[in-house]
C-alpha cells in the first residue's frame, strides 16, 4: 500500500518527527511504501485564496504524494491543545481530492501527559476535508520523548502502542484502498 506521511513540526529534533520516522520504519519493513514529507525540511508557502501557488516546488511534491497516496498519516506537535500551524497551513493547500474515502492516521507529541486536544482537533480537520479518521491514534507525552540511535522509542509502552495502532490502521486502510 501507498502511504504518506507528513510531519508537521518545524522543529529540528522534534519528538513527533522522531516517532514518524519510527512509524515509517516499521511499515517499510512491513512492504509498504511511504512517501515521507517533513515540513521542517520542505516547507510551504502561506496559504492565500488570492495567490496561485502553482510553481512551488515543495507544495506539488506535496500534493503529488497526497493524491498517489491510498492511507495518510499526520503527526503534529500539541501547540496551546491544538495542531502546529505549518501543518494547519499545510491542510489549507490541501482538500477533497486529497483525502477523500482514505483513511488518516493522527499522531501527536505533547509536553502534558497525552496530546487528546491536538488530536481531536485534527480529526475535526480530518472529517473536513472527507478523510476517514482512524479510531486508533497514538500521542506521546512527557517522559515519552526518547528515541534511541537507531530511532526507535525507548520506552516499551510506546513501541507497543505503535505497533497494534499501525495493524489497525493498516487493516482499515486495506479494505478501503
Ligand atoms: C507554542 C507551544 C505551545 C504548546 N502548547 C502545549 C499544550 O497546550 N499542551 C501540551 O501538552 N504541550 C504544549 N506544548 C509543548 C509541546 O507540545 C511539546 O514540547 C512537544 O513535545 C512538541 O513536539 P515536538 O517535539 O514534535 O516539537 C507547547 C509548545 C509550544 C512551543
Amino acid at each position: 500500500m501507498k502511504i504518506t506521511l507528513v510531519a508537521g513540526s518545524n522543529r529540528k529534533h522534534a519528538t513527533s518527527t522522531k516517532l514518524s520516522r519510527y512509524i515509517e520504519q516499521q511499515l517499510v519493513s512491513n512492504g509498504h511504501e511511504v512517501a515521507f514529507f517533513d515540513l521542517y525540511e520542505k516547507p510551504i508557502p502561506f496559504y492565500s485564496p488570492d495567490t496561485s501557488l502553482n510553481t512551488d516546488l515543495h507544495l506539488i511534491e506535496l500534493k503529488a504524494i497526497m493524491l498517489q497516496s491510498h492511507a495518510i498519516i499526520l503527526s503534529t506537535p500539541d501547540y496551546h491543545g491544538s495542531i502546529s500551524g505549518v501543518l494547519k497551513n499545510a491542510l489549507d493547500h490541501l482538500g477533497f481530492a486529497h483525502f477523500d474515502s482514505k483513511v488518516v492516521l493522527s499522531v501527536s507529541s505533547a509536553g502534558g501527559l497525552v496530546g487528546m486536544s491536538s488530536l481531536t482537533q485534527l480529526q475535526t480537520i480530518i472529517r473536513n476535508v472527507h478523510g476517514i479518521n482512524c479510531p486508533e491514534w497514538i500521542s506521546i507525552g512527557s517522559g515519552q520523548h526518547g528515541f534511541t540511535e537507531d530511532g526507535a522509542p525507548e520506552q516499551l509502552k510506546v513501541k507497543e502502542r505503535v505497533h497494534t495502532t499501525l495493524q489497525y490502521f493498516l487493516r482499515m486502510a486495506a479494505k478501503l484502498a
